[in-house]
């Protein structure tokens, strides 16, 4: 009985080492600073991270837009309860451009930096000389393998990932991603830390995609080529789409919307990984819009213009 008890409350104790309060988010682009606004958002710590001290200023400007679009909404009738909200927010943020430092005392690290595989392991490998042990590493990659990451790293067992959606903070999907060697532990800890942010957990396997890029990518990229042999007008497809199938945007939308070099990037990869598979297959007229520079809203343009 007394080995039951004392076997039990190991097992509690162990479990709440793994709440999750401070979280470290290294990147400040789009994805990185609305993973950094949620967190505030409901009540966590946490540390935003990014090269430069200029791109941390537009990343809180951007946290600060959003949040302050949400208190509106959230609080339509009560402004000031909305100031509060707002301020403090901003005030579980703090910023740093040393990675190293940022991570000495956190619960988690998210990563959602450049998408390339050896840039990331680099920087998992510096980060795991520096955190203490019970810190978890995530990254919020879209289509890369989250076990090649956790490789570079002596925490196999602490490390998964968090794919979250665009725009962060209004998207309510969070898919949770567990590689043979993450911990059931870490595992439940990310599923747990995801519904603290008000977010749906999905489970994932470390598999090309998860379940909404594998699914979601070779639609827009079967759209792509819809237009291209002329079946559609990239207009009516979307439309269609929208009315026909209730999607909030159209694929060309999307793809506006997301970055056509996101999407580029990600059936780039799968292609090279699986190049027999049809639905991998690159389209000249994506490839050619992402060399002229056209990559959507964040340009000015991409299949639309924007003013
Ligand atoms: N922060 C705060 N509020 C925001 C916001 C943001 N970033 N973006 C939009 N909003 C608010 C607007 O202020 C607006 O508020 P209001 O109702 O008070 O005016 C409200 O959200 C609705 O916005 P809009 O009127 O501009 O437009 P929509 O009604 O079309 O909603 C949308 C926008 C939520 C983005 C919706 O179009 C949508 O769900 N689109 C699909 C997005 C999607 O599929 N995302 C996944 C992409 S894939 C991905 O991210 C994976 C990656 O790995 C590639």
């Amino acid at each position: 009985m007394a080995f039951f008890t004392h076997r039990f409350l190991r097992s509690m104790s162990s479990t709440n080492s793994l709440a999750i309060k401070h979280i470290t988010v290294i990147g400040g682009g789009l994805m990185g600073a609305g993973i950094a606004q949620v967190a505030a958002a409901t009540g966590h710590s946490v540390i935003l991270v990014d090269q430069a001290e200029d791109i941390l200023k537009k990343s809180l400007k951007k946290i600060g837009d959003s949040v302050g679009r949400i208190s509106k909404k959230k609080f339509i009738d009560k402004p000031e309860a909305g100031a509060e909200f707002v301020q403090q927010t901003l005030q579980k943020i703090s910023t740093s451009t040393d990675p190293a430092s940022a991570v000495r005392n956190t619960d988690l690290v998210v990563e959602a930096i450049v998408e390339n595989v050896n840039v990331k392991q680099e920087l998992f490998k510096k980060l795991d000389q520096c955190a203490p042990e019970k810190t978890i590493f995530a990254s919020n990659t879209s289509s890369l393998s989250i076990g090649e990451m956790a490789s570079a790293t002596t925490r196999l067992d602490r490390f998964g990932g968090l794919h979250f959606f665009n725009p962060v903070p209004l998207m309510k999907l969070v898919e949770v991603i567990q590689t043979p060697e993450t911990s059931q532990q870490t595992f439940e800890a990310l599923m747990n830390f995801t519904k603290a942010l008000g977010k749906k957990p999905v489970a994932c396997k470390d598999t090309p995609g998860f379940i909404v890029n594998r699914l979601l990518v070779p639609y827009i990229m079967e759209a792509i080529r819809l237009y291209e042999r002329g079946h559609g007008s990239k207009e009516d497809i979307d439309v269609a789409m929208k009315l026909g199938a209730g999607y909030p945007m159209g694929p060309f939308e999307l793809l506006d919307y997301v970055g056509l070099d996101t999407s580029k990037f990600i059936i780039d990869g799968w292609h090279k990984m699986d190049p027999d598979n049809p639905l991998f297959a690159p389209s000249a007229l994506l490839n050619k819009l992402v060399d002229e520079g056209k990559l959507g809203k964040k340009t000015g343009e991409g299949f639309y213009k924007y003013s």
